[in-house]
């Protein structure tokens, strides 16, 4: 072989190394520069060489030459294809997950505080042996005030600030109808139930809201007494709030209990001491009580003279704002979000 084709020999050696080593598209750009540039490419300095070749090789030497050039032709092709491909999929993948990037928290769901409230009741009293009770929250005025002992023109009505409907019915104005209702529908004492729902009252101010929540509780048998009302709200502020928690009765007057007695909660802010939020009393009011007025159990057919009975009404809103330092009522109700953020427990 003479000397011209043993260095296209070489050459074409040389290519293959080198093309074998192509990683990436830089060293791919050089290779086919230095291969196929136009005008400095080595293929067409070989090719520019042929007038120096001797005649009688002139014909092997320019089909070697030929041959190169098809062989590196190809062989760039086939690595710019495959660079090509390895981009692209590159591309797809970071598209398709970007393990770096930070993970999108769904957001999570919180209960309402006057949900919580509400669990906490009904699983506290659930365990002292009561059920719960459902009743409408629009009433007429036998359930609302006539069988509670409200005579028709009687002041207590005044003060219940009634909403009144065309048709003559009424929205609730407590959750008392319930205790009516529950005696009616059941044959016998002895009967122990909550009720908890929406109450609604012609009041609207930091205080009050038009529309509230209450739960009614309601137990009759033989023999119960003003000590087991006493001790019932006792054994339930306790689980409420805390053991350090205790309660005071103060007379009252609702028409449908005798006697009648409102009822408040140590502080839990500041155990009974005195503070901002208790307006320096060291009590809250939470809620009205008293002993079945038996003119109520006769009205609803349960014997006077053989049962007694107790009741109370809950102020939930209130307990929800103690329970979580909660300043105005309306923000229970204006669905903003960040209270429910707050009061995620
Ligand atoms: N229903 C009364 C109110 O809303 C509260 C209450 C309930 C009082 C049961 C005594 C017994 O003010």
């Amino acid at each position: 072989m003479t000397t011209s084709l043993t260095e296209l020999q070489r050459l074409a050696e040389k290519f293959e190394t080198a093309a074998s080593e192509i990683r990436d598209r830089a060293s791919w750009e050089a290779l086919r520069l230095e291969w196929t540039g136009r005008k400095q490419g080595l293929l067409k300095s070989l090719m520019g060489r042929m007038k120096d070749i001797l005649p009688e090789e002139r014909r092997d030497y320019g089909q070697g030459v030929n041959r190169l050039k098809v062989r590196v032709e190809e062989r760039l092709g086939e690595l710019g294809q495959g660079l090509a491909d390895a981009e692209r999929k590159a591309k797809q993948g970071q598209r398709a997950l970007d393990v770096t990037l930070p993970g999108r928290r769904p957001e999570i769901g919180s209960l309402h505080p006057i949900t919580v409230v509400n669990r906490e009741i009904e699983a506290i009293f659930t365990e002292l042996g009561y059920s719960v009770a459902d009743g409408p929250e629009v009433e007429d005025d036998y359930h609302n005030f006539e069988a509670l002992n409200f005579p028709p023109g009687h002041p207590a009505r005044e003060m219940q600030d009634t909403l009144f409907l065309e048709n003559g019915m009424l929205l609730r104005t407590h959750t008392s109808p319930v205790q009516i209702r529950t005696m009616l529908a059941r044959e016998n004492p002895p009967i122990r139930v909550i009720c908890p729902g929406r109450v609604y009252r012609n009041d609207n101010d930091l205080r009050h809201s038009p529309m509230f929540h209450q739960v009614e509780g309601l137990a009759v048998a033989e023999g119960i007494t003003l000590g087991d009302l006493k001790g019932t709200l006792e054994a339930f502020v306790k689980r409420l709030f805390s053991a350090e928690t205790g309660i005071r009765l103060r007379p009252s007057f609702f028409p449908f209990t005798e006697p009648s007695a409102e009822v408040d909660v140590t502080c839990p802010f500041c155990a009974g001491g005195g503070c901002a939020v208790c307006s320096q009393t060291g009590w809250m009011e939470i809620l009205g009580s008293g002993m079945v007025d038996p003119r109520v159990l006769a009205g609803c057919g349960i014997d006077p003279d053989r049962y007694s009975g107790f009741a109370f009404g809950l102020g939930i809103d209130r307990v929800a704002m103690i329970k979580f330092g909660i300043p105005n009522i309306r923000m229970l109700f204006d669905n903003d979000e960040r209270l429910l953020r707050q009061v995620r427990i």
